[in-house]
């Protein structure tokens, strides 16, 4: 495969398994766009929890979630250091990241309307190619004809400890063990739900970064990008 042809790359993985992290430094090194899919997620779960519609102590109702959904506009704003999520023209990337975001996302993440709303706009935002995505479903779902793809893990105490880090660095009050729990039960509910469940697809390439530095596993997801457009 020519290096100039534009090619689709899916990164899936468990949460908090380093895909923003290795998905972001592919898409700056070669010049492709990045498409967070968990932060779409995870607007509109934000919208839910401020209409009341999700909370930690409610289930989300379906219904109710899928009522919301055709007000909502998600984009991405490109900046120095990264991107933001835009939730009708907000910038909301702080605020979907909490602890409290997190708690409630893969139930609304679970309810087939949502789904398929986002499913759509990613396909959208891959037509043209030139593009890495990470999510859960990217490879499988979204994308299932992508040229590369990964599926990313690592052990859920080093993914616990990871986020961990990050939250508290941003001056988040959560204690390791509520991180850990998080990880672990969403991991649960992403592996069980009915529509499009968290699967290794059959011709991707697994990654357990559990015992590597973020810039070996940038090298690693560069070789492999190179030997795909390479050969
Ligand atoms: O915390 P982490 O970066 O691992 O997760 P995320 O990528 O921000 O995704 C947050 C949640 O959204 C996941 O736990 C899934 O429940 C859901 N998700 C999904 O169902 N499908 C995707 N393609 C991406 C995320």
């Amino acid at each position: 495969m020519n290096s100039d042809k534009k090619i689709i790359i899916a990164i899936d993985g468990y949460s908090s398994s380093g895909k923003s992290t290795m998905a972001r430094h592919l898409a700056k090194t070669i010049g492709y766009r990045y498409i967070d899919s968990g932060a779409m997620y995870r607007a509109v779960t934000l919208a839910a929890m401020r209409a009341g519609l999700v909370s930690r102590d409610m289930a989300p109702s379906s219904e109710a979630i899928a009522a919301i959904l055709p007000g909502l506009s998600i984009d991405f704003e490109v900046v120095a250091d990264g991107q933001n999520t835009m939730l009708n023209g907000e910038n909301v990337e702080k605020d979907i990241r909490s602890l409290e975001v997190s708690s409630c996302v893969s139930p609304v993440a679970a309810i087939p309307e949502v789904r398929h709303a986002l499913v759509d706009m990613q396909r959208l935002m891959g037509e043209s190619k030139g593009i890495v995505m990470d999510g859960r479903d990217i490879g499988t779902v979204v994308f299932p004809a992508a040229e590369m793809k990964v599926f990313c893990d690592a052990s859920a105490e080093k993914r616990a400890s990871r986020r961990y880090k990050e939250l508290t660095e941003k001056g988040a009050q959560v204690t390791y063990n509520e991180v850990l729990e998080n990880v672990r039960s969403r991991d649960y509910i992403d592996e069980n739900r009915d529509e499009s469940p968290l699967r290794c697809a059959q011709d991707a390439v697994r990654l357990d970064n559990s015992e590597m530095t973020i810039d070996e596993q940038n090298e690693w997801l560069m070789n492999l990008y190179n030997r795909i457009v390479n050969g």
